[in-house]
């Protein structure tokens, strides 16, 4: 059995890759630490398959103390570090929260991970520290321009992207320096059931399903990748199974969309399953654009698919039908997660029309 630590598993990409791990590897247990901020909730973590291979520990990764007796007390051989502050808004708004968790707390993991496995050798075997990024470290790219790859220069232009990319190089220096196995992934965006309906599509089909607004920064041409979370979560298992220690990898949908296609494609899927509120285009509203707001990001994935062999299994469209109805069908959960969110506040202060 390998013994995984799991930070932020309780959020929206750490839940469903609890979920995966439960479900597609049965050598995997799981200790789940998450701080449960407004963006983690219990209520992500209810009916997993096969839980008694499962813990679950509210506590704060920057915490040195609770993670060093997690690796002692569990046999923590594998760390795979999903826990962050994630929202670009919020960073915008409130940089050092981004900055204590994302970088103090991946510090945090990567020292705790270099005594108990280099220092102390508390596990036999190998072991891997698995860092999980974005592609929001690169910047932005220009219409045309090639799409980021590994070798693509940092660039980061938002407190968010910046302090994740200080925690990738930390877990690259910690691989240089002191030889602790480790990978990285950046990954575009993802899309899928229980991420927090402050992001663009949980956002748009909640307020289209509720009759409010759907606001669209500036003109809306802003062009993201995306791609759907249980393929991002096969990547990452692939990566811990057979990645290169050292090795950074980046996971993308081969779905460049710019904001405003992926709201107006969601208001058709909206109108077909909900005709009596048809169209739900009318309830598109322009605001002030983001400030700082990246154009564009595509990633080139050809490295993780000629090495490891992974490809994505959802299409586009399927996947955005599938994620609808998923959030129509858990109205009792977009309430229960909206709430711990101070989330009408939040959403007046941002969403100001334009
Ligand atoms: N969502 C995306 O599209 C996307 C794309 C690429 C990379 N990522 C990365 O994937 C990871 C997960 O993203 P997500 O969208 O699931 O985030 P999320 O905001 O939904 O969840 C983050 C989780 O981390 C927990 N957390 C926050 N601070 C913590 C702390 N100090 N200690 C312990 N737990 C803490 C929260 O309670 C929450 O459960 C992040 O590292 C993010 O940078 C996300």
């Amino acid at each position: 059995m390998k013994n995984v630590l799991v930070t932020g598993g309780a959020g929206f990409i750490g839940a469903n890759f609890v979920r995966y791990l439960l479900k597609t590897d049965p050598d995997m247990r799981i200790v789940n630490l998450d701080l449960l901020t407004y963006a983690g909730s219990p209520e992500n973590l209810k009916d997993l398959p096969d839980p008694d291979r499962h813990v679950f520990v509210q506590g704060d990764i920057c915490d040195a103390g609770l993670v060093d007796r997690l690796l002692a007390d569990y046999g923590v051989d594998t760390i795979v570090h999903f826990a962050a502050e994630t929202h670009v808004d919020r960073s915008i708004l409130g940089p050092g929260a981004f900055v204590q968790t994302n970088v103090v707390g991946t510090f945090t993991l990567l020292d705790s991970a270099r005594k108990a496995w280099l220092t102390e050798k508390r596990v036999d075997g190998p072991v891997r520290f698995h860092h999980i990024s974005t592609d929001e470290v690169f910047g932005t790219l220009a219409p045309g321009e090639p799409a980021f790859d590994e070798n693509t220069p940092y660039a980061p232009r938002s407190p968010y992207a910046a302090s994740k990319a200080a925690s990738d190089h930390l877990v690259r220096a910690y691989g240089i320096t002191y030889s602790l196995p480790v990978t990285i992934t950046n990954c575009s965006n993802n899309y899928g059931p229980y991420q927090f309906p402050e992001k663009l599509i949980p956002l748009m089909v909640a307020n289209a399903a509720s009759g409010q607004p759907l606001p669209v920064y500036g003109d809306g041409q802003q062009i993201r990748d995306w791609l759907h979370v249980e393929d991002h979560c096969e990547a990452i298992h692939l990566v811990l199974q057979k990645g290169q220690l050292g090795q950074t990898y980046l996971i993308g949908g081969d779905n460049q969309t710019p904001n405003l296609v992926i709201v107006n494609t969601l208001c058709e899927i909206m109108d077909e399953l909900q005709p009596a509120t048809a169209p739900h285009s009318d309830l598109i509203r322009f605001v002030a654009d983001r400030p700082g707001h990246d154009r564009r990001y595509d990633v080139d994935t050809r490295k993780i698919k000629a090495e490891l062999g992974w490809q994505p299994r959802h299409t586009f469209r399927e996947g955005l039908l599938e994620t609808v109805q998923w959030y129509l069908e858990h109205p009792d959960w977009v309430t229960a997660i909206r709430a711990q969110g101070g989330y009408q506040d939040w959403i007046d202060k941002n969403y100001a029309k334009r």
